[in-house]
């Protein structure tokens, strides 16, 4: 149970945290920026990033020109999965700071108005919750084991796992607990790691505590949760086996397409029949239309953000029906390649499904979970999410080819209508970092596969801000939690600021230009591109082409408002894109 704030308790000495910002649908247009709190400023020179840090170096994104950010889990953590295994929703990890910390941080960004959207992780807490250690010490079928999801054995001696599913980390995502005696015990579920138990939420006792962490951090004036696995509460009545198709990647995917003949209805059925059965369960939906009543109860439009990698957009868009979420993060959207049908393909498909459910379509190209976009676009083999590179994995990205890519996926992104999503350190064009020595990596994917892949540490190194500093100024020592390359210097904040041509530059310039021509909010028109590997569109009064080719194309005549790299005398060179006004 969270202690709330003293109105709770029958006194009226505090009163609730309103959102101080003006409600105006703001989520429909906002760019967000992710901050992942371990990487992003560390005030006290530990090495480890922190609320304070986040606090002090907040106008760096006001004067980046975004609306809002979301900060990756701070809750206390035993970090076996860098946060997201939490072992009390209600408090802060003493490696963050201090709950006054995230209040000072969230009274800071809205002076600066910014809006605050935390991580709830709702699937699973650490094994080290309370809660899960009193399932542990309770016997079989008691209310506390009901918490969690645990099931005898199978075999004779219940030695083998209850079914066959196995952990998005690899290996299988089954493990079996000890008696107090030492002997053998029951099994518990876990889609990740064996320290995050899934929990049972057909339980109504779980439902009741996050309905009260959801107030506790409305209460504290947040403006919306960013929800985790949000495709994966419910699972299958009788945990059936499943044996995965080729398609859909780890996280989720459809599972198989289905036939073109058939109707939407009919086609829908057959991949909800192929889906996991711990996957985008109906279930779900009940949750969110519940947790919906509790954020419109606030003030000033808290906001719910699905993580859901449910395949094709048009299932995952109703996570964002009108009574569920606000938002789905555009996984589709991300793993597009850079190639100009695929991507108007999923522009379109964007467009379409979440237009049919009035929810605003978003975008986004990198996160803390997978390789950062200016090394993805120039991969030249396959690598599914979260398998992350290294420095033996197979067709390594050629670093000016990535930059100049991510460069111009990024102007194409921020041109689109609808809410976008930064995640720290694109808008330097930071790079993956593939060269991380084998004991720096803290990834579970990493431990759990015996290093077969790389996990995500790559994209998580502390950000540069001060290209002469110590740690390139991410604190006030030269500690950071995983290394940071030797030549990230130029790529420092403070090297690229007010620099014309820089990384940092094109990123506000662009931003300061989707809010004069309010293209957030605006509609998407296609043009003719003239050439088959260029992408041309219309929305408001900006005209935007990107050319994903080898080669370069004809510039088409017009005033030119922001460009993601140099132009040739009348060329659209390769990998490049340039807004036009209209
Ligand atoms: C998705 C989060 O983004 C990821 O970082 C985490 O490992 C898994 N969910 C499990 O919580």
């Amino acid at each position: 149970m969270c202690k709330r704030l003293a109105f709770d308790e029958g006194t009226d000495s505090v009163s609730p945290m309103t959102s101080v910002l003006p409600s105006t649908e703001w989520w429909r247009s906002a760019v967000i920026y992710q901050i992942y709190p371990r990487s992003f400023a560390d005030s006290n020179g530990d090495g480890m990033g922190d609320l304070l840090g986040i606090r002090d170096r907040l106008t760096a994104l006001t004067e980046l020109g975004v609306d809002a950010v979301w900060l990756s889990p701070f809750n206390t953590s035993p970090q076996n999965d860098a946060g997201y295994d939490v072992a009390d929703y209600c408090d802060v990890d003493p490696l963050f700071g201090t709950l006054n910390d995230f209040d000072s941080m969230t009274s800071r960004a809205h002076e600066l108005g910014l809006r605050v959207i935390v991580d709830l992780v709702p699937n699973h807490s650490s094994s080290e919750h309370r809660w899960f250690q009193e399932a542990l010490a309770a016997p079989p079928g008691s209310p506390e084991r009901d918490r969690y999801i645990f099931r005898d054995g199978l075999g004779e001696n219940g030695e083998l796992p209850p079914n066959n599913w196995d952990s998005v980390f690899g290996g299988r995502a089954w493990t079996r607990t000890e008696n107090p005696n030492g002997s053998a015990g029951q099994w518990y579920l876990h889609l990740f790691d064996s320290t995050q138990p899934d929990f049972d939420w057909d339980n109504p006792w779980v439902r009741r505590q996050f309905e009260d962490v959801l107030r506790f951090w409305l209460d504290r004036g947040v403006d919306g949760f960013r929800v985790d696995v949000a495709h994966g509460m419910i699972k299958a009545d009788g945990l059936p086996d499943w044996t995965p198709s080729s398609a859909g990647g780890s996280m989720g995917g459809a599972g198989t397409a289905a036939g073109a003949d058939v109707s939407e209805a009919a086609a829908a059925d057959a991949r909800a029949a192929a889906r996991a059965p711990f996957w985008a369960q109906e279930g779900v939906h009940e949750i969110y239309r519940e947790w919906r009543k509790v954020l419109d109860s606030y003030d000033g439009e808290r906001i719910l953000a699905a993580e859901a990698w449910v395949d094709p957009l048009i299932d995952m868009a109703k996570w964002v029906r009108p009574d569920e979420m606000h938002q789905a993060f555009n996984f589709p959207y991300l793993e597009t390649p850079w190639d100009a049908a695929q991507l108007r393909t999923v522009i379109d498909a964007s467009i379409n499904a979440f237009s049919e459910v009035e929810a605003p379509s978003t975008w986004v190209l990198s996160n803390h979970d997978v390789v950062r976009h200016a090394s993805r676009l120039a991969l030249t083999a396959e690598n599914p999410q979260g398998h992350g590179i290294g420095p033996e994995s197979a067709g390594l990205p050629i670093p000016e080819l990535g930059l100049r890519r991510a460069r111009a996926a990024s102007a194409l992104m921020l041109a689109l209508p609808g809410s976008a999503y930064i995640y720290q350190g694109e808008e330097l064009g930071l790079p993956e970092v593939i060269a991380l020595p084998d004991d720096a990596r803290q990834d579970p994917t990493w431990f759990r596969t015996n290093g077969e892949r790389y996990g995500r540490d790559g994209c998580r190194v502390p950000i540069p801000w001060e290209a002469d500093s110590p740690a390139y100024g991410f604190g006030p020592s030269d500690a950071a939690w995983l290394p940071q390359p030797a030549d990230w210097a130029p790529l420092a904040r403070d090297a690229q600021r007010g620099v014309e041509g820089s990384t940092l530059t094109m990123y506000t310039l662009a931003l300061a230009l989707r809010r004069a021509h309010d293209l957030g909010d605006g509609e998407l028109e296609w043009l003719d591109a003239g050439a088959e590997t260029v992408l041309a569109l219309r929305n408001g009064d900006v005209l935007v082409y990107a050319n994903t080719g080898a080669s370069a194309v004809v510039l088409p005549a017009g005033e030119v408002l922001l460009s993601s790299g140099p132009l040739g005398d009348a060329e659209l060179p390769a990998d490049t894109t340039v807004w036009l006004r209209g």
